[in-house]
């Protein structure tokens, strides 16, 4: 069983071998946060706390199969969030005699190419691209990934999410903003994009943000204009990197995962121009859900990773650090 409580969705799943799918239920804060423009991390906590065990009545009932171990995100996240899925999973696993699994969240991002997918073989490239993280990582065996580069300030989808609210769209700003593009031209602002000379693998987001904020108080071009030419200098800069961290790891595989792996404009583009084997979840599997974190818990059960009831959660658990959540 995996559970996911990191930030604004409550995810419970059941998932046989780590890769089919027999139950995946996630409740989405969504409605209650767009109002804010942004999570808003105790109402997160509390909308957790009200849905998930009725969750977890669903997702078994559906799976019907008995429980071999329980897996929760313990990191990275908002840590009010992480508590209830962590004490709600160790709970479960004192009471069923069963091992509790703790799971960092991006690598539950990374597992999810593995469900319900065409086989993924190991060692591949990761571009991990959420609303809390954008990076590139050499993943060489499971639990033992090397970081390539990573954001020096906003997140990819943090900053589709502060764009959107720029322009007056509702949260979250990915999908707002992808579905207002096609009306606009992608040519019409040259936006930056940061940090594509710099010769190393970071990335950073705030000067495009910057700069879609000055063009907004222009007031002289369209909000389809500024939505089409923020998208496509957002995901350009994706492209730009992992092309040059490709020529530098001489990864034969990339794996794309996390919620703004759901954008079609960089889905289109990767399977365009990228000419290694790419693996993309399905777009049920991008955003947040249980499923990832049970399959990242299967394999790290299987890797002797297991946790036990000391265990607390790491709101900072670093990806290069999976094999020692904190204790
Ligand atoms: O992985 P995720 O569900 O949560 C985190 O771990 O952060 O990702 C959520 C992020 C949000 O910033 C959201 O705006 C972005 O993914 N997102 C998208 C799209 N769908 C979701 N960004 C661009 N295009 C999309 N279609
Ligand atoms: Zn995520």
């Amino acid at each position: 069983m995996g559970i996911e409580t990191s930030c604004d969705e409550t995810g419970i799943a059941v998932v046989a071998d780590g890769t089919r799918i027999l139950a995946n239920e996630v409740a989405s804060q969504i409605a209650v946060h767009a109002p804010f423009g942004g999570v808003v991390p105790e109402i997160a906590s509390r909308k957790h706390t009200e849905c998930i065990y009725q969750l977890t009545e669903r997702a078994l009932e559906t799976a019907d199969v008995q429980i071999d171990a329980i897996a929760a995100t313990c990191g990275p996240g908002l840590m009010g969030s992480l508590l209830v899925g962590v004490n709600f999973a160790k709970a479960l696993a004192f009471a069923w005699n069963k091992p509790f699994v703790p799971v960092h969240h991006i690598e539950g991002h990374l597992f999810s190419v593995f469900l319900d997918h065409e086989d993924v073989d190991w060692p591949f490239l990761a571009l991990i691209v959420s609303g809390g993280h954008t990076l590139l990582a050499q993943c060489d065996h499971p639990h033992e990934y090397r970081l390539l580069g990573t954001t020096r300030d906003d997140a990819v989808g943090e900053c589709f999410d502060k764009v959107a609210r720029l322009l007056d769209l509702p949260y979250p700003g990915g999908p707002a903003i992808q579905s207002l593009a096609p009306a606009g031209d992608p040519a019409a602002i040259r936006f930056p994009r940061g940090m594509s000379d710099s010769g190393d693998l970071d990335f950073s987001y705030s000067g495009l943000k910057t700069a879609v904020l000055y063009a907004t108080r222009e007031g002289t071009h369209c909000q389809a204009d500024l939505a089409a030419s923020f998208q496509a200098a957002a995901i350009d800069i994706l492209l730009i990197k992992t092309q040059q961290a490709i020529q530098q790891s001489g990864a034969k595989r990339l794996v794309v995962a996390g919620g703004v792996a759901a954008n079609a404009l960089l889905r289109d583009r990767l399977n365009a121009e990228i000419d290694i084997p790419v693996h993309i979840p399905p777009l049920s599997l991008c955003l947040d859900n249980g499923a990832m974190i049970a399959a990242a818990g299967d394999s790290r059960l299987r890797h002797d990773l297991t946790g036990d009831l000391g265990t607390t959660p790491t709101p900072n658990w670093p990806l290069t650090a999976v094999s020692a959540p904190n204790r």
